[in-house]
């Protein structure tokens, strides 16, 4: 079959304004826009102005008005506790609806923000559609980090509200939510009016008099009155939620996304790109803490009508590599969204692909990737194993949806390996050099957006417009900087292959090494330190600390190792999974005093690397060399 990418990339081209007003008609709005774009809006412009609607009746109520409402919406499975269950979709309107009329008990209303801390259990699909069926904001915290960090978000998006669980469950161990959440609020100045605590048997906990309430009981008596809670219609405009993502420093951004424009997006994507229709089982094997878990677990799928899985697990482990068949196979899923790790981890435990035998594989039609980039082994093994197509496709949580991508529902492209496809309409990508010029094809730089985004990307940072304006749009005037390098080919193909800042990705987690060094560097025998990202065969890429000690401590390096590695999880948290310590005398400085990351990066991987000229003293990289095989890494 031919695809219509490249006609239908045209379209959008050519007129934005009636590409994405065809596409909002798939969307129920209560009342429509006055202007589709407004450039004089905001920082760069916004969508849909004018319009009103509510993103939980578009996920819930009109499929069930529809004929949806025996359909199941939502499938939990979690090996990692042995239970399993699904909900219709009026089954999941009425537990949605039940914690709605909970929230407005406790005084929760429109533009409130509720930040929601749970693992991977149903109730965390509830709080998000509740939210958004009365207008509140939400902010989802991954339960990886540690308690400073929900602190951080407490601050930042001041919640009147949390909703959490008593505890997470990661193999081996029990994770305990509430501690982390009394220690949170305790350290912040910002503090919430009550929680919501769902017991979990695994680890119940006690609950504080007047502040915490216990879900089960709340949810559970709304039920029996029989309370009903309408959609409240908000503008397009207005937030849906904010979800945190790693910045350059230890304060993380908030990633603003509105109701209007992001459910236009999500409801395209999902058959034009992943090529699924309404009534299918879609699954995104990733975490609701993250992006990809928000808009392919929550809100793509239920907008179109499918069916989603809720995964409580790990791709290996729970109890092995053969998960993942037996949840496609059980529930006849058709395409499987997880990182390129979770691969790499099964590939580990069954080279072979043994175990996919075992497993009736036969609706299932497509493999998608993304999180960080998908390296070509682990994606031909996959393509040969599983004998479906693989598809790289690359995202940002600014993005909300991806930025590349083989549209499979166009019709698939052919695949290149190592690169996330082409890019989707709303995107028009360049690659530019440090001065904002336009480079050649097939040469690296940097990757920008010409601006305006498109309906859902990010319109602006939680309350911080400059911010935003400093972060993304003022180094190169008039586009949007990803903040990613790599090229375009002469077939219009996207290769993105670094970060340019110091982000890095671990286990498919993006994380900040500034976020890093600032924990370190209160270390008290901590002089300086520098964090960089090295190559990981699993997680792609591990944090590796460079530390150098104040002059004349005497103190036993292991045992100051084993702090710093502590103080990180304890400030972080584990999702950080930093582990390696490298001791040395000095660290490499341009003359003007910035630490050459990058080269360091590039002895511990073993690659090419060149002197820099600006180095203020080159014997220091014979340095870094020597402490980094001492350690038995780099050549
Ligand atoms: N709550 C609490 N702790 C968590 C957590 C959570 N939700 N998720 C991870 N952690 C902890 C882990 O238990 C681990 O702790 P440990 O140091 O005590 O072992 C630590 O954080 C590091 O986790 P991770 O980097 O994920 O390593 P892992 O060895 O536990 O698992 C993989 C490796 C590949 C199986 C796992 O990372 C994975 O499934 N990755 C896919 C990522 C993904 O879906 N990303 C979303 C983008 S699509
Ligand atoms: P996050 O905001 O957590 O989704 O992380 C976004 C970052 O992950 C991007 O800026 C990239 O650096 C990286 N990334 C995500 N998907 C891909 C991909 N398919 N290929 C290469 N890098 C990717």
């Amino acid at each position: 079959m031919s695809s219509r990418y490249s006609e239908v990339y045209e379209s959008w081209k050519k007129d934005p304004e009636r590409f994405w007003s065809e596409a909002a008609a798939d969307i129920d709005w209560f009342s429509s826009w006055t202007q589709i774009f407004d450039k004089d809006r905001g920082v760069y412009g916004r969508w849909f102005v004018g319009a009103t609607c509510n993103t939980c009746y578009n996920c819930l109520d009109r499929h069930i008005e529809k004929g949806r409402a025996d359909q199941t919406a939502l499938i939990y499975d979690s090996p990692i506790t042995g239970r399993k269950k699904s909900f219709t979709y009026a089954e999941l309107k009425a537990e949605v609806v039940a914690l709605a009329a909970v929230m407005q008990d406790h005084g929760i209303g429109k533009g409130d923000r509720v930040i929601i801390y749970m693992p991977m259990v149903p109730e965390a699909v509830f709080s998000m559609l509740a939210c958004a069926r009365i207008g509140a904001i939400h902010s989802v915290v991954f339960g990886g980090f540690a308690a400073k960090e929900l602190a951080t978000r407490i601050d930042d998006c001041k919640p009147k509200l949390v909703l959490a669980a008593s505890c997470g469950i990661e193999p081996g161990r029990i994770v305990g939510y509430k501690p982390l959440l009394d220690q949170a609020i305790e350290l912040s100045a910002a503090k919430p009016e009550s929680c919501i605590i769902l017991q979990r048997e695994e680890q119940p906990c006690e609950l504080v008099p007047r502040r915490d309430f216990d879900y089960r009981e709340a949810v559970g008596a709304a039920m029996s009155a029989g309370r009903d809670v309408a959609c409240i219609p908000v503008a397009a405009t207005d937030p849906l939620y904010v979800l945190y993502t790693s910045g350059t420093t230890g304060r993380p951004k908030g990633v603003v996304r509105d109701n209007g424009g992001h459910m236009v997006m999500l409801k395209w994507t999902m058959w034009n790109e992943f090529g699924v229709k309404p009534g299918e089982a879609f699954w995104a094997a990733s975490d609701v803490g993250w992006v990809v878990g928000h808009s392919y677990i929550v809100f793509a799928p239920l907008l179109h009508g499918c069916t989603s899985i809720l995964f409580e697990g790990k791709p290996v482990g729970t109890p092995d590599a053969s998960v993942f068949w037996r949840i496609i196979a059980e529930y006849g899923v058709v395409a499987l969204f997880t990182a390129p790790t979770a691969f790499r981890a099964i590939k580990r435990d069954d080279p072979g692909g043994e175990q996919i035998r075992n497993h009736d594989l036969s609706r299932f039609r497509t493999l998608f990737l993304a999180g960080e980039r998908a390296d070509p082994e682990t994606v031909k093994w996959a393509e040969e194993k599983l004998g479906v197509p693989v598809i790289d496709h690359w995202w940002q949580t600014e993005t909300g949806a991806p930025i590349s991508q083989n549209p499979v529902g166009l019709g698939q492209l052919p695949v290149k390996y190592g690169s996330p496809g082409v890019p989707m309409p709303g995107y028009d990508v360049r690659i530019v050099d440090d001065a904002g010029h336009e480079i050649e094809k097939g040469t690296f730089g940097n990757v920008v957006i010409k601006l305006p985004l498109p309906p859902g990307a990010l319109p602006t940072l939680w309350q911080a417009d400059q911010r935003f304006r400093e972060a993304y749009l003022e180094e190169f005037p008039g586009y949007y900087k990803t903040a990613d390098a790599g090229f375009i080919d002469e077939d219009g193909y996207l290769f993105i292959m670094a970060r340019t800042d110091d982000i890095i990705n671990v286990a498919g987690h993006r994380l900040s090494t500034g976020a890093m060094e600032e924990v370190i560097a209160e270390h008290p025998d901590v002089a300086e330190c520098a964090v960089v990202g090295i190559a990981d065969a699993m997680k792609g890429q591990a944090p590796c600390g460079f530390v150098v000690l104040n002059a004349g401590v005497k103190r036993d390096m292991a045992e100051i190792e084993r702090e710093v590695v502590a103080m990180v999880r304890e400030r972080i948290g584990p999702v950080a999974a930093f582990r390696l310590v490298v001791p040395v005398k000095r660290l490499p400085k341009t003359r003007s005093g910035k630490i050459l990351r990058a080269t360091m990066q590039k002895i511990a991987d073993k690659e090419a690397w060149t002197m820099p000229a600006t180095i203020d003293d080159p014997a220091i990289l014979n340095e870094i060399t020597v402490a980094l095989n001492e350690r038995g890494l780099g050549i």
